[in-house]
């Protein structure tokens, strides 16, 4: 066995065939296989028991260990946004929409799809597979752009960002707003070279609101819609990521009614992570005048509704009276 060491200096053994092991007193325990490429360990659990070729399917009908709360899909108006993206990377490839290749990861019902396809990107690829075997096992499909909104939970996150930044390629992924402001965010961004890139951000005007396709969650089957967290686009366009900025600040914009943050402290205050240093703080005092405007406009509103269905009853009244006369 081999000693590795992967990007964030911890150590594994590797054996012939890829299988990572953690040394644990004196003894080698089984974790996951090793990725050379990435330089990573895809940790699988109970792999120990099972060969990572067997397939299992999940209660969900997934090939691949589930949580509950990850099953949401990405809504349509969160596509929409990134459409004027997809474009411009169509013209900068000199490809048609229908020609573009959009890899989707991650797996829920594969609504991804027909949403894209709606917009006329006709070749997206989202498949009930292992993402993670898909990249040990160099299987990946060959693609112009990685799309996609992860699963929340576990390691995730990390990951996606850590195989995105090597991959060279453009990329686009839909995460909550607190991801820039973990610990491990800029560690995840180091590219193959060992430089670390820069994304951009691509923000809605309100909250994403996700969709649970029906059957997906066992624990809570009647939740259909969900917006846990504010989410935005974090994205970068490899080579091509400086004269896309400066394509959508020049003419872009125009196209969409999103705000693009080239930085993380140029985003706009109501989409900043709770632990962001730049995000203002309300002040007591300004919190008290806020609520005291919210009581009352919630008064006046309120004593519009009555006056309303006061003059309402009045209506009715006379009605009954008129039709009784
Ligand atoms: C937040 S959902 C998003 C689904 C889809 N990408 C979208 O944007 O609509 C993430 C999905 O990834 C799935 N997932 C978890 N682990 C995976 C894996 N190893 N390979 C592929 N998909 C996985 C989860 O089951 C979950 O349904």
């Amino acid at each position: 066995m081999r000693r590795v060491v992967d990007e964030s200096n911890d150590e594994y053994f590797v054996d012939e065939d890829g299988g990572a092991y953690e040394l644990i007193g004196s003894e080698h325990r089984r974790v996951g296989k090793w990725n050379e490429q990435w330089k990573l360990v895809q940790k699988e659990v109970a792999l120990t028991t099972r060969p990572s070729s067997t397939i299992q399917i999940s209660a969900t009908g997934h090939a691949f260990e589930v949580t509950d709360d990850d099953h949401c899909e990405t809504p349509v108006e969160a596509y929409q946004d990134v459409v004027p993206f997809l474009e411009k990377l169509c013209e900068i490839l000199g490809k048609t929409k229908s020609e573009l290749q959009i890899y989707d990861p991650y797996y829920c019902a594969g609504a991804v799809i027909q949403n894209l396809g709606a917009f006329g990107f006709s070749q997206v690829y989202n498949r009930n597979e292992n993402f993670y075997e898909v990249v040990a096992e160099d299987r990946m499909p060959p693609y112009d752009v990685l799309l996609t909104n992860p699963p929340y939970s576990d390691e995730h996150i990390p990951q996606i960002f850590r195989i995105c930044a090597r991959s060279g390629k453009p990329w686009m992924i839909l995460v909550p707003n607190y991801v820039y402001t973990k610990g491990y965010y800029s560690g995840c961004l180091s590219t193959q070279d060992g430089s670390t890139i820069r994304p951009f951000y691509v923000c809605p005007k309100g909250r994403y609101c996700y969709i649970t396709p029906e059957g997906h969650r066992e624990g809570n089957a009647n939740i259909q819609k969900t917006a846990p967290f504010i989410s935005f686009w974090y994205l970068h366009f490899a080579e091509h990521t400086a004269a896309v900025v400066k394509w959508w600040r020049k003419d872009g914009h125009r196209q969409s009614n999103v705000v693009l943050a080239s930085r993380p402290d140029a985003l706009p205050q109501n989409m900043m992570g709770s632990y962001d240093t730049h995000r203002k703080r309300v002040r007591k005092k300004q919190r008290e005048t806020y609520d005291k405007k919210k009581r009352k406009m919630e008064d006046q509103a309120w004593k519009k509704q009555c006056e309303e269905e006061e003059a309402e009853t009045k209506r009715q009244w006379l009605d009954f009276n008129f039709g009784c006369r």
